[in-house]
């Protein structure tokens, strides 16, 4: 059971998820995947609501991403395991199928071909509709050396000599799996709070303080 959504009510809940870390998911030729991610945004572009994904070129899920242009953004909520964002995000789907080793259910999609995750409920289903390598020559230095720094090579995790390409997908549509079917489900009414999906960012030690929101752009350092 899927439990529509308007995404915008809870762009900014979504997004303090994407700090800390949701999964991107993607379907091809037979092989499903899924990875972290904590680099994303969701906006406007041609008048189109779009969430735009960063991935590495050495990635597994940019040759999924490339074959099929379709993905879902599945973030945890109230009960989620969080443990699974550091698992799907520290291995490939080359040489690991992460459904199965991570126990992942898969929730066939709507209007797109790739599906949403059981276990991190909120799902955006999303089609490529632009793709941009991003240009070194016009990054900060700082960036550059802090993101780029060239001193671990392969296709591993922690490799860092490629550069990420943004994938610009379209948001088609948006819900929530299974909430209504919950047996442990503790809210008296069906509504979707923005707690429920807070609770995972304060867990991770990263939700937004205070002071993030106090500072100007004259401030001093
Ligand atoms: C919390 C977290 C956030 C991450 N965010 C990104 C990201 O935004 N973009 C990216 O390319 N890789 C990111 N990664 C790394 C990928 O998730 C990781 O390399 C993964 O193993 C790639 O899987 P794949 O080869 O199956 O595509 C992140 C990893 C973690 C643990």
């Amino acid at each position: 059971m899927k439990k529509h959504i308007d995404f915008w009510a809870y762009a900014g809940t979504i997004l303090a998820s994407v700090r800390s870390g949701v999964l991107l998911t993607t379907a091809a030729g037979g092989r499903l995947n899924t990875m972290a991610i904590s680099w994303g945004t969701i906006g406007i572009e041609w008048g189109r609501p779009i969430f735009t994904t960063f991935v590495r070129t050495g990635r597994f899920t940019r040759e999924l991403l490339e074959q099929n242009g379709e993905f879902t953004v599945n973030v945890p909520m109230r009960g989620s395991d969080l443990s699974l964002v550091g698992k799907c995000g520290t291995c490939s789907g080359r040489n690991v199928d992460k459904f199965k080793q991570f126990g992942l259910t898969p929730e066939t999609g709507e209007q797109v071909a790739v599906p949403g995750i059981r276990e991190f409920p909120l799902t955006l289903e999303c089609r490529v509709i632009y793709r941009q390598e991003q240009d070194k020559s016009a990054m900060p230095a700082e960036v550059i050396e802090e993101c780029y720094p060239q001193d671990v090579g392969g296709e591993n995790w922690g490799a860092n000599r490629d550069v990420h390409i943004a994938f610009v997908g379209e948001i088609v549509n948006a819900y929530i799996i299974g909430k209504d079917d919950a047996p442990d489900d503790e809210d008296d009414d069906d509504e979707f709070d923005d707690n429920d999906i807070l609770d995972h960012v304060k867990n991770s030690g990263k939700i937004l303080d205070e002071d993030d929101f106090d500072r100007r752009p004259d401030d001093e350092d």
